[in-house]
């Protein structure tokens, strides 16, 4: 099982509260497992509970008019988590939030699908992937939108025997620099692609804690012949694109058959027609005219699938199906109240045996319960530019098979998950697990029957259990996780098929697992109680209707997080004539702020920080129209129409004066005084990176200063009798929270305490209106 952790960060930097949203999106086959909220130090998990339960608890959040937040899907492979926490006035929210989720392997590999999508440029966007496999990993690559143009560069993977880790740190530029980013910073998926090594086709084994799981994914066989039967919805709705594009698919597979290979052609509205009473072999002459046909179907009249299917059914179990693979492809949009296709493949064993009829509302469920019946796999395919794409992957799938009847037999083993498939293709792997009833014994066997091209086949194996090497102890736990999952889902995906008492105790079980390992599933909800207002949320799974079935399983092995900081600030202190406690207020970095001006003397002093740095790389000085200064934390330079001076930090003291200003560049420090204007520009030194600090020593007392650093006449009294602490500034009452600031106005840097109050509350200001585009 991969495990995913979402963190997000965010700070309210207002002076009210507000409310703060986290919103994810995770893959659909995932189960959401922890969810919480860290707010002033304290935590507020989720708890996964029954959906009753947590209805109920629900049904009395919303009769006090609270709303709740739900997962739901979002197009075709994810599911947005969303919820909000209303957050204190300068305070700070931690949301974390866990997933995991098997990955399937297809076309020989495993795809990891992360999305990013913070709605603004992010000051410390970090995303870490690490991929461990036991057997080692045979090949790597990223690829995804929020790989390309500039982000390209802030991908990185390194690559060890058994581990690869990648990682993605965009600057907050490049958040803004790929093919689908913009203003709004990152907006797509990365999608790290990898396969295993598998030197042993008796697939790999793991045990920990008293559970299994064998991979199962041998490639050492031939390719089986494929009887074939394709089944061709010509029905009104399939009108237009998707009848071209069913036509185009039946065409390129009829291209790829084989000689050995046999199939037939139906095609279905309201009647059902065979093209040929029986499957052909794949010559050329047969595939010639069958091309024909396809090409000249069109669209008319209402849907029979059943009807079409029953055909199929008995075309191919007339057919000898001794040493290959009964394959139904059925192309349809199923549901004619919806706009999507479906796809269906099935071998046909338990078909024949099929005595009930389907009624005639077919959907997407319905079909997914057929192909469950026959150990098939409903695919959906979504009608959008790139359905030729899908189409061809899902073909690509089921293009090679390889062994039929497979049974997998575990004598050490027992709540084994599903042990028998219909079908194995080349690239796509079989994943059981299960308890071990004996945990003292040594070794572990591991048996697999099946049928290849015309004989049937044994896989069998023996581990030791006790290979310390086998396992990392972080991992110990997460075989029996993975355990739970795949037991867990399996039986979800069985719910169509059951009826009466076999589904309730089914379901039970379901619930019963999805409560002790914490999984948010259709049966349970993730029940959120939030701070102060005592809302209680509730997370919840779409019903399982549209979700992909498989027989096919896949893997564990890695596990990856994503953290996303929000905001980091800049604290500004601000000196109170007549109190002991300064303010403070905060301006997040990045930006290019006016920290001082006086129009009379044409003065201004406007600074630049980054958003890896505290203070400032860069202040610049302008002085009437001629003087400039700049300084930076690697160079100084000042020009005014005459010369031109360059100083350097660290060199000997040096002095530099003209009628109306002094420049002196002493070790760590700079003064400079602009007419009846003195600041010391302090160079500092924190973790390694050199930044710089203004002070204001003399002004003029009529100077009609502004700037961020220009209030110099505030004054505040502490207002009594309220329950958090209130400043009266101005007349006016402004919440504030006791904090401490860093003073870089002095090398020695003390911290002290300070009223942190909002820039909006003292400046009668936004930021915005002293934010400057040039230095
Ligand atoms: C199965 O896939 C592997 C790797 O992609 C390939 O080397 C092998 O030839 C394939 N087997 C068949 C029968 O096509
Ligand atoms: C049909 O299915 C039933 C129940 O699944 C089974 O008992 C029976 O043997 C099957 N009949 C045939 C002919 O396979
Ligand atoms: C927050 O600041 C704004 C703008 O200065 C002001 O209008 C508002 O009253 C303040 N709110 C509180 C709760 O102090």
């Amino acid at each position: 099982v991969n495990i995913y952790i979402i963190t997000s960060r965010v700070a309210n930097i207002l002076n009210e509260s507000q409310e703060i949203q986290f919103e994810v999106k995770i893959p659909k086959n995932a189960f959401i497992s922890k969810f919480r909220m860290v707010i002033e130090g304290k935590t507020y998990g989720g708890v996964v509970k029954g959906k009753e339960e947590a209805q109920q608890q629900y049904n009395q959040a919303v009769s006090r008019g609270q709303s709740a937040g739900l997962v739901k899907s979002v197009g075709r492979t994810l599911e947005d988590f969303k919820t909000s926490v209303t957050v204190a006035a300068f305070s700070k929210v931690t949301f974390e939030l866990t997933y995991e989720e098997l990955l399937k392997r297809r076309l020989g590999k495993y795809e990891l699908l992360i999305n990013a999508q913070p709605m603004q440029p992010v000051a410390d966007f970090k995303m870490d992937v690490h991929i461990q496999e036991k057997t080692g990993i045979s090949f790597l690559e990223v690829k995804g939108d929020l790989s390309t143009g500039d982000l390209a560069n802030a991908i990185k993977t390194t690559r060890a025997d058994k581990d690869a880790w990648v990682t993605f740190y965009p600057t907050r530029d490049q958040q803004t620099k790929c093919k689908s980013c913009g203003e709004n910073g990152l907006n797509g998926d990365l999608l790290v692609t990898y396969d295993v090594e598998r030197r042993n086709p008796k697939g790999e084994v793991m045990v920990s804690n008293g559970y299994f799981v064998h991979y199962f994914a041998p490639s050492d066989v031939p390719r089986i012949p494929k009887n074939v039967v394709f089944i061709i919805d010509r029905s009104g709705s399939m009108q237009g694109r998707k009848i071209d594009q069913v036509k185009k698919f039946h065409n390129d597979y009829l291209c790829d058959l084989d000689e050995d290979d046999h199939f037939g052609l139906i095609t279905f509205d309201s009647e059902v027609s065979l093209w040929k009473s029986e499957l052909l072999k794949a010559t050329e002459t047969n595939l010639e005219n069958a091309k024909s046909f396809v090409k000249e179907i069109s669209d008319r009249g209402a849907t029979d699938i059943n009807a079409a299917v029953l055909a199929g059914v008995d075309m191919i179990s007339r057919h000898p199906r001794e040493g290959t693979a009964s394959i139904l492809i059925l192309l349809t949009d199923g549901d004619p109240t919806t706009d999507t296709e479906t796809l269906i493949h099935t071998n046909t064993i338990n078909l024949m045996n099929r005595t009930t009829r389907f009624g005639y509302d077919v959907n997407f469920d319905f079909l997914t319960k057929m192909s469950l019946e026959n150990g098939g796999v409903a695919r959906r395919i979504y009608e959008d530019s790139d359905a030729d794409l899908q189409l061809h992957g899902f073909y690509d799938e089921v293009a090679v098979p390889l062994l039929t009847d497979i049974q997998l037999k575990y004598p050490g083993g027992t709540n084994l998950t599903k042990t028998s498939f219909s079908l194995y293709f080349n690239g796509s792997e079989i994943v059981v697990s299960g308890q071990i009833t004996d945990n003292s014994v040594e070794s572990f066997t591991t048996e697999v029957i099946a049928v290849s091209k015309g004989s049937n086949v044994k896989y069998q194996d023996t581990i030791m259990t006790k290979d310390p090497s086998d396992v990392p102890p972080e991992n110990e736990d997460f075989m029996q996780r993975l355990w739970a999952y795949l037991t867990v889902k399996q039986l979800l995906e069985r719910q169509v098929l059951l009826k009466g008492q076999e589904k309730e105790d089914e379901k039970k079980e379901a619930l019963k697992l999805s409560l002790k390992y914490q999984f948010v599933t259709s049966l349970t909800s993730m029940v959120v109680t939030k701070p102060q207002e005592e809302e209680v949320e509730v997370a919840e799974k779409p019903e399982e209707e549209g979700r992909e079935h498989i027989d096919d399983a896949p893997i564990l092995g890695n596990n990856h997080d994503i953290l996303i900081f929000f905001p980091k600030v800049n604290r500004f202190l601000l000196p109170v004539v007549g109190q002991s406690k300064p303010l403070c207020f905060d301006i997040p970095v990045p930006h290019r702020l006016r920290l001082l001006q006086d129009s009379a003397s044409e003065f201004s002093m406007n600074g630049e920080s980054l958003s890896e740095q505290n203070g400032f790389h860069q202040i610049a000085f302008h002085y009437k129209t001629n003087h400039h200064l700049i300084i930076s934390t690697k160079s100084i330079s000042y020009r005014n129409g005459q010369d031109n001076v360059e100083f350097l930090w660290g060199q000997e003291p040096t002095q530099y004066n003209t009628d109306s200003v002094s420049l002196v560049v002493l070790k760590s420090e700079m003064n400079v005084t602009m007419g009846n204007i003195g600041v010391i520009i302090l160079s500092h030194k924190k973790d390694g990176v050199m930044f710089l600090w203004p002070a204001i020593w003399e002004y003029s007392k009529d100077a009609n200063l502004t700037g961020v650093l220009g209030k110099a006449d505030i004054s505040y009294e502490e207002a009594e009798g309220s329950q958090t602490p209130t400043l009266k500034i101005k007349d006016k009452e402004v919440k504030t929270s006791l904090e401490t600031v860093s003073d870089y106005r002095s090398h020695s840097t003390p911290v002290r305490e300070c009223w942190l109050v909002p820039f909006q509350a003292l400046m009668e200001a936004e930021i915005s209106d002293f934010t400057v585009t040039q230095l």
